[in-house]
C-alpha cells in the first residue's frame, strides 16, 4: 500500500492541494485500468502505456500549472454535454470534469481554423506539459463538439491518441457510430475524420502518449482534403 506524497513546504501548488483535479485523474485511471480491450493487442498495450503514465505522474504529485480559463462558442454547449454524461454510462467522469469546470482552459490547437469550425470545436487539457497538471510523458483532455459538427481529417505524428466517448454519438470516418462508454485507438499518422449527430452535443476524454518532445509541441494541423479543380 502506498501513502501520499507528504504535503508540500516551499509553497509550490501540487495535485494533492487540489483533490478535485486528483478524483478527475482517479477516473481516468479507473477508465484505462477497468475497461475492456475488446480483445485487441494494439488497445491492450496503448491502455497499459496511459494508465502506467499517469500512476507515475500522480505518484510524483506533481506541481499544479495555472493556464488562464478560456472559453470558446461550443462551450455554450458543455452544461448540456456534462448533463447528458451524467446520465450515461460515464457519469463518474462527467461528475468530476462538473467540479473543474470553471478552471478549464479551453483552446483550438490550430493555427488556421475554419471560422465554422471555431463556432463549434475547442479542446481542454487536464494533464500535460502545459498543466494545468503537469505531465511531460502524457497528455489527458476533453474535446467538445457542437451538434452536428464535421472535425475534419487529420492525423497525428508520432502521437498515439485514443477517445472515450463521454456523452453524445459520433462517428469516425463514417465507421461506426460510437456511445458513451466506447474506446476508439487512432495509432500515429492513422487519418481520422469525425461527425457528430444533429441533436445533442459530443463530448470526448483523450489520451495522447507519444515522445516528450512531440507531446511539448504537437504541431496540429488539418489534412489539405480539398484540392482546386483542374479546368476540364
Ligand atoms: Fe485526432
Amino acid at each position: 500500500m502506498t501513502s501520499l506524497p507528504a504535503p508540500t513546504t516551499d509553497g509550490t501548488v501540487r495535485l494533492t492541494d487540489r483533490p478535485n483535479w486528483l478524483y478527475l485523474l482517479r477516473e481516468f485511471d479507473a477508465l484505462y485500468r477497468l475497461g475492456s480491450a475488446g480483445g485487441s493487442a494494439a488497445i491492450r498495450s496503448h491502455r497499459k502505456r496511459v494508465r502506467d503514465r499517469l500512476s507515475a505522474t500522480i505518484a510524483a504529485n506533481p506541481a499544479m500549472l495555472a493556464p488562464e480559463p478560456a472559453e470558446k462558442p461550443v462551450t455554450a454547449h458543455f452544461a448540456r454535454a456534462l448533463d447528458l454524461g451524467e446520465r450515461g454510462a460515464m457519469q463518474g467522469m462527467a461528475r468530476a470534469l462538473r467540479e473543474v469546470r470553471d478552471d478549464l482552459s479551453w483552446e483550438y490547437g490550430y493555427e488556421k481554423l475554419s471560422r465554422a469550425l471555431a463556432q463549434k470545436y475547442a479542446y481542454c487539457e487536464v494533464l500535460g506539459p502545459k498543466g494545468p497538471v503537469q505531465c511531460d510523458t502524457l497528455i489527458l483532455g476533453f474535446v467538445l463538439f457542437a451538434p452536428n459538427t464535421t472535425y475534419p481529417q487529420h492525423s497525428h505524428t508520432d502521437i498515439e491518441e485514443s477517445y472515450i466517448s463521454i456523452s453524445g454519438a459520433w462517428s469516425e470516418n463514417n465507421a461506426a457510430v460510437f456511445a458513451p462508454g466506447s474506446l476508439i485507438l487512432n495509432r500515429s499518422g492513422h487519418e481520422h475524420r469525425i461527425t457528430t449527430g444533429d441533436r445533442d452535443p459530443c463530448l470526448l476524454a483523450y489520451a495522447w502518449c507519444g515522445p516528450e518532445a512531440r507531446l511539448a509541441a504537437p504541431d496540429m494541423k488539418l489534412t489539405a482534403t480539398r484540392k482546386a479543380r483542374q479546368p476540364s
